[in-house]
């Protein structure tokens, strides 16, 4: 499997765990406050990072691209920037919104360089450091 892809599915699965344990922790305790914090981190923590991870894995010749690992980059430092703020907004501290918002934007920065990413054609060899 292509390096991008095991960083995609590595961040997803970091998200998942943490967004679990939110949700189970909103579930038990019955204070849902942090609704928004675990259903981005579920959707573009977990889902998202493991569809670009699939993605990648089932394109292996875009998998090399350098425009992959600034995907990966971007899009990671975004959501790091945006669910711990968002997080501890909807916990109380309302002057963590500029972050909420700088961090979207980090990520929808993310998601164009993948949509650049997508559109790019095709090379036809495969170089061998992205097979199993
Ligand atoms: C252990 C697993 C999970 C638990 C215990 C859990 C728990 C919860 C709870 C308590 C809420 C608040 C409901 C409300 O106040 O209306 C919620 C909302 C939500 N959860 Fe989860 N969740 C889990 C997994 C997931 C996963 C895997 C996803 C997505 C992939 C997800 C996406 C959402 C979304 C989008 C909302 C907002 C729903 C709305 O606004 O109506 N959750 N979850």
């Amino acid at each position: 499997m292509p390096q991008i892809s095991q960083l995609f599915f590595k961040t997803a699965i970091i998200c998942l765990i943490i967004g679990l344990a939110m949700g189970l922790q909103m579930g038990m305790s019955g204070n849902h406050t942090v609704i928004a914090a675990h259903a981005h981190l579920n959707l573009l923590g977990w889902v998202s990072s493991a569809v670009f991870g699939g993605y990648y894995a089932l394109n292996p010749s875009k998998a090399v691209k350098r425009l992959a690992m600034v995907h990966y980059i971007v899009y990671t430092l975004g959501l790091i920037a945006m669910l711990p703020a968002l997080y501890f907004m909807e916990l109380g501290n309302p002057q963590l919104e500029p972050l909420v918002g700088i961090g979207s934007l980090i990520v929808l920065v993310g998601v164009l360089i993948f949509a650049v990413v997508m559109f790019s054609k095709e090379t036809a060899a495969i170089p061998e450091a992205t097979r199993a």
